[in-house]
């Protein structure tokens, strides 16, 4: 597959008006859906589509109980502002339920592909009578998906998967040449707001791929307060990818003077270009210290924080 850019020269105006182009020429008079996450990627995507389709265009948030806190709110309201009406789904159940008792990384990511591709978007799609489902898969998705390193949420054509079949609609992908810093270009060329088109990546299965083991709504709060407290403290810090991983394994730690057999939480923040490679930031020491102390005091049960040290690879930069 022929990535559109070269390099430096990738013109995303240029990259828009094809893309709106291709988008109409496929829906015609149909309708289109699509999933906004608030992601970089769903968010450029649900421009594009809003551009190209208008009101042939339905855009709904699914809430899975795994965003980030007051995320979907958030989200929707700034796409309001934009002129795209964004509907919020609860599944937060059908999420949880299609989780529970799993620990294997690939089981979990499968788990939440089906409940969104199948139960989901299934339902909605017959609901709404769409044809297609638009969605923002990037090249960095497909290599790591075809490579075997994981499997990537939103990857099935270059698996052989037949969408059509599999779940009654076809997906269109009109990012699937780009990488991550192209698509960042196409956001800001389309008028997002710099929040959105420069906001540090957050993948699809969201904090389900940041808690070891098995995923339970007790275990992401955790982690979604971890998290709140990692983004406050390092939004300036200009880094590709921050994030927080919440570890199985409880260790001995000390409170008040006693023994605190408690929760661990792994930081991670990544240098990177397109997430193909990445490496550490060498964050100062005090910020360390600073985020340590915040979320041993804030996060309730925690009582260690590390910091990840290696590279991707081996690493890779998502724990699941
Ligand atoms: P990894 O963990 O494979 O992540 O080094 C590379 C980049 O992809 C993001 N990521 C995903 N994005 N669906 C997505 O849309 C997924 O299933 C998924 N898994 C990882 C990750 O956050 C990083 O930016």
């Amino acid at each position: 597959m022929g990535e559109i850019r070269i390099e430096n020269h990738f013109n995303a105006q240029h990259f828009i008006v094809k893309q709106i182009q291709s988008i109409s020429d496929k829906v015609q008079n149909g309708y289109a859906i699509n999933a906004l996450s608030g992601g970089v990627d769903s968010s450029v995507v649900t421009m594009l589509g809003h551009r190209a389709l208008e009101n042939k265009l339905k855009t709904y948030f699914i809430d899975n109980g795994l965003m980030r806190q007051d995320e979907p709110e958030k989200i929707a309201s700034m796409f309001n502002d934009l002129g795209v009406k964004v509907e919020i789904i609860d599944a937060k159940e059908k999420f949880f339920n299609a989780l529970k008792g799993l620990t294997d990384p690939e089981e979990k990511r499968e788990a939440v592909t089906q409940t969104f591709y199948k139960d989901v978007f299934g339902k909605l799609v017959r609901e709404s009578g769409a044809k297609y489902l638009l969605q923002g898969t990037i090249l960095t998705d497909v290599d790591e998906t075809v490579a075997g390193v994981k499997r990537q949420h939103n990857v099935f054509e270059q698996l052989g998967i037949d969408t059509q079949k599999e779940f009654g609609y076809k997906i269109l992908e009109p990012l699937v040449q780009l990488r991550k810093d192209s698509v960042r270009k196409v956001g800001k060329e389309l008028g997002l707001p710099e929040f959105l088109y420069d906001r540090p990546p957050f993948p699809g299965p969201a904090l389900a791929t940041r808690v070891i083991g098995e995923v339970t709504p007790e275990k992401v709060e955790t982690v979604r307060r971890a998290t709140s407290i990692l983004e406050h403290e390092l939004k300036d810090i200009n880094a590709f990818q921050y994030l927080a991983i919440l570890h199985n394994d409880r260790v001995t730690g000390m409170r008040g003077g006693k023994r605190d057999y408690g929760l661990q939480i792994e930081l991670r923040c990544w240098d990177s270009v397109d997430a193909r490679t990445a490496t550490p930031t060498d964050l100062p020491y005090q910020t360390k210290d600073n985020l340590a102390k915040r979320i041993t005091s804030e996060v309730p049960g925690v009582v260690s924080v590390t910091y990840n040290i290696t590279s991707k690879p081996t690493s890779t930069i998502e724990a699941i």
